[in-house]
């Protein structure tokens, strides 16, 4: 087991109705909050609505910004932060998906450390700017994937450069999430299915990637990955069962919480090959993982064989007892459980041509090198051809 730390300083608030404490959970951190969330004119209009009144109920002034997109833009995060700071608020309340809570911490962080959201991020070889404080967040999900709502990784991208990249700092660990199932019932059908899948690339991230050997990690996560795959059967029966939605919802708060990685730290490929195709076609994150996840298990499993030989014994019925045979049926059994929920997508299902995998392999061994020149962290450095390989294998 690799030597570690970890804590889970969020408070987190959970049940049915707490959206309405926001209020006065806010006060507690200052007077005037900035609600940073999606463009109105959705099914979230009635929830922002009701996250003003609660604060504005308990006394606090408020200021909405509304644009963040799904793909959040460093541009858009730093207008954000001007106007956060040229309000003077106190703190932020993060109402939304990933996206904006990963947004929201960049304006609660920027603002307190100057300069500029994209500042900040892992680019190639440079070394990021580092925060010195932030301003407190509050997340309150209105959907259960990125795990955003209790850490510290925050992910934007920079529509000039079509490059999208993350960053982590303990300050920017949102002071308290306010998880309330019932805000998580109108999240439609094919976004629900999406966001499981991204919960799964989360649980099986660090599970895949490192070589270190955790056991009390590995039946976490083991546990979490079997519980999300019931509940996963379960919320497309009826999408609006409030606790099938609050199982999911621990899932996606622990799967990203570092509890899944104690002991093993590892590296990140999977999301890695991800971000271009969010950063070039502006492909939501989730359904880009449901389009990656099989061709990198596929891709990859002579690699590491005996972790992914575990994985698909321990959570997939695999009984083969020999590693790399068993490893290979991995992405097997992977893309069988994605087409029995009926949420498995290739590139060419979302729209995404060939002409550029040469162009996003490029922009992923610069932007997060690995141990070997030309290459990308993983298991193994993967090459630039490797990462064309499996961008072939998601067509
Ligand atoms: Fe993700």
């Amino acid at each position: 087991m690799t030597p570690f730390e970890w804590n889970f300083p969020t408070k987190l608030t959970y049940g049915p109705g707490r959206i309405d404490e926001v209020g006065q959970i806010a006060a507690e951190f200052g007077k005037k909050a900035m609600i940073a969330t999606y463009a109105k004119g959705s099914a979230l209009d009635p929830v922002i609505e009701r996250v003003e009144s609660s604060l504005r109920a308990a006394g606090l002034e408020v200021v909405i910004f509304t644009g963040i997109e799904p793909n959040p833009r460093a541009q858009t995060i730093d207008k954000a932060t001007d106007i956060f700071i040229a309000e003077k608020c106190d703190l932020v309340i993060a109402l939304g998906g990933g996206s904006v809570i990963d947004g929201s911490k960049y304006i609660a962080a920027t603002a307190f450390s100057g300069g500029k959201s994209w500042d900040y991020v892992v680019l190639g070889e440079r070394t990021p700017r580092e925060y010195t404080g932030a301003f407190p967040i509050i997340s309150i999900p209105t959907i259960s994937a990125a795990g955003s709502e209790c850490n510290a990784g925050g992910v934007i991208q920079n529509a000039e450069t079509n490059e999208k990249s993350f960053s982590r700092s303990p300050y920017r660990i949102p002071k308290v999430a306010i998880v309330d199932p019932e805000i998580l019932k109108s999240v439609p059908l094919h976004l629900t299915k999406e966001s499981c899948i991204d919960i799964f690339s989360h649980l099986v991230e660090h599970y895949l990637s490192s070589h270190a050997e955790s056991e009390f990690a590995d039946r976490m996560t083991e546990g979490m990955i079997l519980c999300l795959m019931d509940n996963f059967e379960k919320i497309v029966q009826n999408i609006e069962d409030v606790e099938v939605r609050g199982q999911l919802a621990l899932c996606s708060i622990f799967g990203w919480s570092g509890i899944q990685a104690l002991g093993r730290l590892g590296c990140i490929p999977m999301h890695s090959v991800e971000m271009p195709l969010s950063a070039y076609y502006d492909l939501p994150h989730a359904r880009g993982m449901v389009v990656v996840i099989p061709a990198y298990l596929e891709h990859m499993a002579d690699a590491i064989p005996h972790r992914f030989a575990k994985l698909a014994r321990r959570c997939f019925g695999v009984t083969e007892t020999d590693d790399l045979v068993a490893a290979k049926l991995l992405h097997v059994k992977v893309r069988e459980w994605f087409k029995r929920m009926d949420a498995f997508l290739t590139l060419s299902d979302v729209g995404i041509p060939d002409d550029k995998f040469e162009q996003m392999a490029d922009d992923v061994v610069r932007m997060f090198p690995g141990g070997a020149p030309e290459s990308t962290a993983g298991p193994r450095p993967i090459s630039k051809d490797e990462i064309v390989r499996i961008y072939q294998l998601c067509k």
